[in-house]
């Protein structure tokens, strides 16, 4: 008997693979182009899982290239119905750590991007909370129960990258009270949600951008180093969300 599909994907930026152990790996054809790479499903304690990795197997798909409607349209196809999606992202508030988590629950885009939607007939969906309200609420509680620091709300703006901000962009962001930055939810959480899927970001912040004095100004490398020293820290969380979402 075939194992059933998933309804849960982890849509990660790096560092997801080898995350379950039975791994199937499943090539999807989309009108929209190949998604990032193959999708990969398998089996953690008894729960199905998919993931998929937006930046590709070999790290090398910056994100203005993302072709997010293949990758969500390829999720979709299989059966996912909730998207947890990892990013990394820069904080706009000395409040906001480095190596911490915030589940935002809006959102601001400044991506320029549009390939944006799936639509090409007269249809407007409703966006105003851009973020899935009941998974965020399992998202969160289940990370703080796993030791993480975690902000439960806050508005992300999304940039098209791939350069990072001029002091007098980050500046602003932080004036008009948004407080984080990353280059990835956008148009990934506009996407699902014309398909009627939940998605739920869950930031990783890296650094502070290039806020006020901050002694560590963004860089690819700063980012990187983050990223790696917190991605298998993150993903035994993310199981543990799967087992949740699977109790709801
Ligand atoms: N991703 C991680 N840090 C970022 C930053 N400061 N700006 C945009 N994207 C990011």
């Amino acid at each position: 008997m075939s194992e059933p599909t998933p309804t849960v994907a982890v849509l990660g930026t790096w560092g997801y693979y080898g995350l379950l152990d039975d791994a199937e790996q499943i090539e999807v054809e989309t009108p929209y182009g190949p998604a990032s790479d193959n999708i990969v499903l398998g089996t953690f304690e008894g729960r199905r899982l998919a993931y998929l990795t937006r930046t590709g197997r070999n790290r090398d798909i910056p994100p203005h290239r993302i072709n997010a409607r293949a990758n969500i349209w390829a999720l979709h196809s299989l059966g996912i119905r909730t998207i947890l999606a990892p990013t990394p992202s820069g904080s706009l508030r000395s409040a906001i750590g480095v190596g911490s988590l915030v589940v935002p629950d809006q959102l601001v885009d400044r991506t320029g991007r549009t390939d944006d939607t799936f639509h090409d007939d007269d249809v407007h969906i409703s966006f105003a909370e851009p973020f899935c309200a009941s998974t965020r609420q399992t998202v969160v509680s289940t990370l703080r129960k796993n030791g993480w620091i975690v902000n439960d709300g806050g508005v992300m703006v999304a940039i098209r990258g791939p350069r990072f901000s001029t002091r007098a962009e980050s500046r602003w962001y932080a004036a008009q009270g948004w407080d984080l930055i990353s280059m990835t939810p956008y148009p990934e959480a506009a996407l699902a949600r014309e398909l009627g899927m939940s998605y739920t970001c869950i930031a990783l912040v890296t650094d502070h951008d290039v806020i006020g004095d901050t002694p560590w100004p963004v860089s690819q490398e700063l980012v990187r180093e983050q990223l790696d020293s917190n991605t298998l820290r993150l993903r035994k969380a993310l199981l543990q969300i799967v087992m949740e979402l699977s109790q709801r």
